[in-house]
């Protein structure tokens, strides 16, 4: 399900082809995130005008409301929201850390309080296998726990053996549930977990490794920790998974964290980051995010960034200061476009330097112009 194309010669960096139920996606990806089934405040067709390969759903949500089963009645996901191409669901045990009140982790799985109406909830690794199995979504992700940045390195053990006996049962419940092979089958993908330890990353990949997935994703990044360590997670484990496989660094990062992790042979990315700071009226731009609120923009007749697209850069950054300041909806929608825009194209820009030979040259250039205007 996954061919690398190119190897960059002097970083780590690949270009990839993944084939997956609902499509192809090319490799290094950035993977906009619909957590609740809807990309905010945009369109599926916007998404394809954007060129999104593949989205991300979230099983904690949909499971929650409106249920795994509605979505899996109603045709699953994809007809559910008519996005036809490739999916990726995160398991939930993320969310149920960040959202839930109450959680108690168990050997069986997580007990929490549900954030809607605050009923007492049960998730195991065998039940979120199941949701995402009815959501349809072309990868799911096991269910994993993250640890929280600090931690004792006894509990980030600990966390570690259950993460990897979690991963056993998850692969039990496919074998056993989902026999089927071939193209239109679902995916799953490991977490690698261990915290800032790379004894415990070593082990984690390696492990994980042993029991067998489609692909590994590097899990318990951006927690919180310093940006260095977050690099360091991703070098202790890269090393020991599979060059056939594509590589997913979780819920990354700013424009030039995303080089720096392609450059470690990182193929995959999500995150929330450029839609949220959209509604917060944050626009990326070559020269580094800009505040579309600030007074500077008041008379600014020029587009947002000169790389934004054309459905939003008819648009002068006076006329989109004006929409936001005045509360409405197009504001929101414009600077999410243009933020998920700005991200799709980096990642396309990427897969570009890496097919030329000359990747490394581009993230440093980019990278450079990005910080210019902190000093
Ligand atoms: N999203 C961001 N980090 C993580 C993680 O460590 N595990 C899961 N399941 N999802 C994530």
């Amino acid at each position: 399900m996954f061919q690398v194309l190119h190897k960059d010669p002097e970083s780590k960096a690949r270009c990839g082809l993944m084939s997956l139920a609902h499509g192809d996606v090319e490799t290094p990806i950035f993977m906009p995130v619909g957590t609740q089934g809807s990309v905010k405040t945009l369109h599926p067709e916007e998404l394809d005008l954007l060129g999104s390969q593949i989205i991300l759903g979230n099983t904690y949500h949909l499971w929650l409301r409106p249920g795994h089963e509605l979505i899996r009645d109603l045709g699953g996901l994809h007809d559910f929201t008519t996005w036809q191409k490739p999916m990726l669901t995160d398991s939930g045990g993320f969310q149920v850390w960040s959202l839930a009140k109450l959680r108690k982790i168990t050997e069986e799985g997580v007990r929490f309080q549900n954030h809607l109406d605050g009923s007492k909830m049960l998730l195991t690794p065998e039940l979120s296998m199941e949701i995402q199995a009815s959501l349809g979504s072309d990868i799911a992700m096991l269910f994993d726990e993250c640890p929280p940045y600090p931690c004792e390195q006894k509990y980030a053990e600990e966390s570690l053996a259950l993460t990897t006996r979690w991963a056993q049962r998850c692969k039990d419940w496919v074998e056993k549930n989902q026999p089927r092979s071939g193209e239109g089958k679902q995916r799953h993908f490991g977490i690698v977990q261990g915290s800032i330890w790379a004894d415990l990353r070593e082990q984690s990949a390696r492990e994980l490794v042993d029991i067998g997935f489609d692909g590994y994703a590097v899990g318990g990044v951006s927690v919180g920790e310093p940006e260095h360590e977050m690099f360091r997670a991703i070098e202790n484990a890269v090393p020991f998974l599979p060059e056939d496989k594509p590589r997913y660094a979780m819920g990354l990062g700013t424009p030039p964290q995303i080089l720096e992790m392609i450059s470690r042979g990182v193929d995959m990315f999500d995150c929330v980051m450029p839609t949220r700071v959209a509604r917060h009226g944050q626009a990326f731009t070559l020269d580094g995010p800009i505040h579309i609120k600030n007074l500077e923009f008041e008379r600014d007749q020029g587009p947002l960034c000169e790389s934004a697209h054309p459905h939003v850069a008819r648009f002068s950054r006076a006329y989109i200061r004006h929409l936001f300041r005045a509360g409405e909806i197009l504001a929101l929608r414009l600077l999410s476009f243009h933020n998920l825009h700005f991200f799709l194209r980096l990642a396309a820009n990427s897969r570009q330097a890496i097919r030329e030979g000359n990747f490394l040259e581009f993230k440093e250039s980019f990278i450079r112009r990005y910080n210019a205007s902190k000093d």
